[in-house]
């Protein structure tokens, strides 16, 4: 009832882990058995120590941070993914240009069923939403030599204009969106909270961001869409499929509830979709697009 296909990836579920939420090590991916695939961290060519602390602040309605995509780089990474036992794995990887997102998606590919290309860093200069919209195409394109699907990860910013270069490049899925760049002040001390100042907010709070986002993708190309921002419970999953979305991904709500959080969503989703006669995830998917 839950299955659905995105990008030639079989999903039991049509909910994602996203990238950046334990996705670091072998063993707390593993956690996550449960859900229709696993998003990796964000990973470069080089390793990358991150941000000074704190890089972490929660507010009153969702998360600030800026780790500064710390990893530990693509070769000591694959050491780690090896032999990982996920049906589902996607490896997220970052570059500062087309160069080494090919150089990483290379080395990735063996290991992963698809690849998300993380275009979207609300605070990492070019490895993020700085990475210049008129190189997207070419990076994208060099990815899709590694012979994998390509997810494209999108920020807010320019969204359809990033999109359109990425579906040019050969792109099989656009995910929107990652965190939102923003900042929170110590009032007491007079400072920025985060130790880079500024940092990306994720949360309850984005998620009308995220789904307008996915509505106008889905309005406007033809590629699946994978929804992202805020997502807690299932009726915010309907709503992003009803957006146009195959597919979700949960970062914050795995920080609020745990790794329960896949299975309680998948019961809650069966039990509303046959209340309401869906057969189906895609019968629900674009239903607000038709109207
Ligand atoms: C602590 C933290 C680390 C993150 N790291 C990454 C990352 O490495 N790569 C990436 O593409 N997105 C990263 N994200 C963004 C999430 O994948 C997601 O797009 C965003 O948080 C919105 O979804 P949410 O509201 O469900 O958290 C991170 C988010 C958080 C909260």
């Amino acid at each position: 009832m839950l299955e659905i296909v995105i990008a030639r990836i079989k999903m039991k579920n049509p909910l994602m882990l996203a990238s950046g939420i334990l996705g670091l090590t072998k063993e707390s991916m593993e956690k996550f058995n449960h859900a229709g695939a696993v998003v990796t961290k964000s990973i470069g060519k080089e390793e990358r120590k991150g941000y000074k602390n704190p890089v972490f602040y929660e507010t009153e309605c969702g998360i600030l941070n800026a780790i500064g995509l710390a990893n530990p780089g693509i070769d000591e990474y694959i050491k780690e993914i090896k032999g990982i036992k996920i049906e589902n794995l996607i490896g997220s990887i970052f570059g500062k240009d087309e160069e080494e997102f090919s150089y990483v998606a290379g080395k990735i590919s063996e290991y992963v069923k698809a690849i998300e290309m993380n275009m979207s860093c609300p605070h990492a200069k070019k490895f993020g939403i700085e990475f210049p919209t008129e190189e997207i195409k070419e990076a994208v394109e060099r990815v899709k030599e590694a012979k994998k699907p390509v997810f494209v990860k999108l920020g807010v910013e320019n969204i359809l204009k990033r999109a359109e270069q990425a579906i040019e490049g050969g792109a099989d899925a656009i995910v929107a969106i990652n965190s939102i760049k923003a900042m929170a002040i110590n009032i007491e001390v007079g400072k920025p909270v985060l130790g880079n100042k500024i940092g990306g907010y994720s949360g309850r709070a984005i998620k009308p961001i995220a789904i307008r986002c996915v509505y106008e993708l889905a309005s406007n190309f033809d590629v699946p869409v994978v929804g992202v921002g805020g997502v807690m419970n299932a009726y915010d999953v309907i709503e992003y499929l009803m957006a146009g979305a195959h597919a979700v991904q949960i970062g914050t709500g795995v920080y609020h509830m745990g790794e329960k959080i896949f299975s309680n969503i998948c019961n809650e989703l069966m039990e509303w979709m046959e209340k309401n006669n869906y057969e189906k995830i895609e019968d629900i998917v674009g239903l607000a697009l038709k109207k």
